[in-house]
């Protein structure tokens, strides 16, 4: 725990001094260029495909990590590097804002594997909110697609997927549990 412990301090000290949160963001700017983004990620943001995240509801400082990283190559998609590659960093605030202030329907989770999946979520709440609401960096993951966590989950153990402190956490789930508990976070509310 004390290598999460490091990467976790580490990773927050970093991110409120990059001043990635400083301007104030414009929602109707937001709103204007969202329309380009529903065509995946579905109607004001709630995808209800799995190969989509929904976006609705999504924490603003975590949005607008994920859309410089996605632009900068930190993190690694051939779709959303094409889409972000042309974004400034107002046109990213402005999306965030817009995004986090929409409604988030949840995607809902398998029954019996949300059951299973429950005893291992406390120890998700800590970074990710209670009821895994998300908290400034960290994501929303209640009423996610439960498909779209799996494979982040894989991408974070294998490495593929390498910003913030999932890498570690991802390492000490198998299979079963990361199943499990993301079925159990996609049918939070
Ligand atoms: C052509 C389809 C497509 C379009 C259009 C698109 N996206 Fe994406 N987006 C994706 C895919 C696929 C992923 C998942 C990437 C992965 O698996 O890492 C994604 C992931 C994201 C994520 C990460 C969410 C998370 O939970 O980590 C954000 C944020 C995002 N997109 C924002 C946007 C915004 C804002 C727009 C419009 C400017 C947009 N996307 C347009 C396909 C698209
Ligand atoms: C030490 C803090 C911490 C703990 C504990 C933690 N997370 Fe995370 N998690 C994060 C951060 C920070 C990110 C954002 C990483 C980034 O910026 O790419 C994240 C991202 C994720 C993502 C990607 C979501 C998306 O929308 O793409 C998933 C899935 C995830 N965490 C699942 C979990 C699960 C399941 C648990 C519990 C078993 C857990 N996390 C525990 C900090 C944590």
């Amino acid at each position: 725990m004390q290598l999460t412990t490091k990467l976790f301090s580490g990773f927050f000290l970093g991110l409120f001094f990059s001043g990635a949160a400083l301007a104030v963001p414009d929602i109707n700017a937001g709103k204007e260029s969202a329309g380009m983004c529903f065509g995946c990620h579905g109607a004001e943001g709630n995808s209800t495909s799995s190969n989509f995240p929904i976006l609705a509801g999504q924490k603003p400082a975590y949005l607008v990590n994920q859309l410089r990283a996605f632009r900068d190559g930190t993190r690694d998609n051939a779709m959303m590097k094409n889409m972000t590659s042309s974004l400034s960093n107002d046109d990213i605030n402005n999306l965030a804002a817009y995004f986090s202030s929409l409604k988030n329907k949840s995607a809902g989770g398998n029954e019996e594997l949300a059951e299973q999946g429950k005893s291992k979520a406390p120890m998700c709440f800590g970074c990710h909110g209670e009821g895994a609401k998300g908290m400034g960096v960290t994501p929303r993951l209640a009423g996610q697609h439960p498909a779209y966590l799996q494979r982040q989950l894989h991408a974070f153990k294998e490495g593929t997927r390498k910003n913030g402190p999932m890498r570690g956490i991802a390492g000490m789930l198998s299979d079963e549990d990361m199943n499990a508990v993301t079925e159990y976070m996609g049918s939070l509310k």
